[in-house]
């Protein structure tokens, strides 16, 4: 699924953002990634996705390895990831359920499952009564919310989920928590940076890594 192999990454201003990761993430696995703010997270990431490319060492993501000059196979990847963006990117003049349709256009659905599916994925997020409303109009929570709807809808194989809890209270960032959890019985591989040590320090199932500096400093089995 994910396998990291004394992975380096600097950005082009020379920021060397990741140092010596290794991992291996298989099916069903559940990941939280902590660390303070600037200690590598969103980088990570960001490789992950193929945003970017590791500086030095090997890193295979559904069995693509991320490299330059495979561009069009990284994107062909990437529709298997369902990614909720710290910044949740959301597509403004749409209401939330036409935003949470969009994250599945790649999928050949039907337009009537294609609006069904979107339904109950807002409504497993708890916006059932937001879901005609236009993204601007909402709240960052709620916003946070369609953008984790988009993501799950498109039945990816691999949820990368930056902060998906930040603005979310306590019962609402519990219960993002539960759905990705219950993603599991699809074997949907789950990773979310997450800065809630409430949610993470009784977590019962899933894996704990923390990184300070860009290296990984601690490895926990919940
Ligand atoms: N585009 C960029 N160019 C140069 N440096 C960057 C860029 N993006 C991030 N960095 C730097 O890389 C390091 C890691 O940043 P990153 O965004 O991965 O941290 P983070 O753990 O996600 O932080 P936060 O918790 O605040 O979201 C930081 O030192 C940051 O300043
Ligand atoms: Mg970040």
């Amino acid at each position: 699924m994910i396998e990291a192999k004394e992975v380096y990454f600097s950005y082009s201003d020379g920021t060397v953002a990741l140092k010596n990761i290794d991992m291996k993430i298989g099916p069903g696995d559940m990941i939280y990634i902590t660390g303070p703010s600037g200690s590598g997270k969103t980088s990570l990431l960001k490789l992950f996705m193929g945003i970017e490319y590791p500086t030095k060492g090997i890193l295979n993501v559904l069995g693509q390895p991320i490299v330059r000059g495979q561009a069009s196979k990284i994107r062909q990847m990437r529709r298997m990831i369902g990614p909720v963006f710290q910044d949740f990117r959301l597509v403004m003049g749409r209401t939330a359920i036409e935003n949470v349709m969009l994250g599945a256009r790649f999928l050949n659905f039907a337009p009537k499952k294609l609006k069904e599916n979107a339904a109950n994925a807002l409504v497993k997020v708890g916006l059932e009564k937001k879901m005609f409303s236009l993204v601007e109009h909402l709240s960052w929570g709620e916003c946070q919310r369609v953008a984790i709807a988009r993501a799950v809808i498109r039945q990816p194989k691999l949820i990368l989920a930056d902060e998906p809890t930040g603005n979310l209270d306590k019962d609402n960032a519990l219960n993002i928590i539960e759905l990705f959890a219950s993603l599991k019985e699809r074997d949907t591989t789950v990773i979310v940076t997450t800065h809630a040590t409430h949610l993470i320090e009784n977590i019962k199932e899933g894996k704990l890594i923390r990184i300070e500096n860009g290296i990984i400093c601690e490895e926990r089995l919940g």
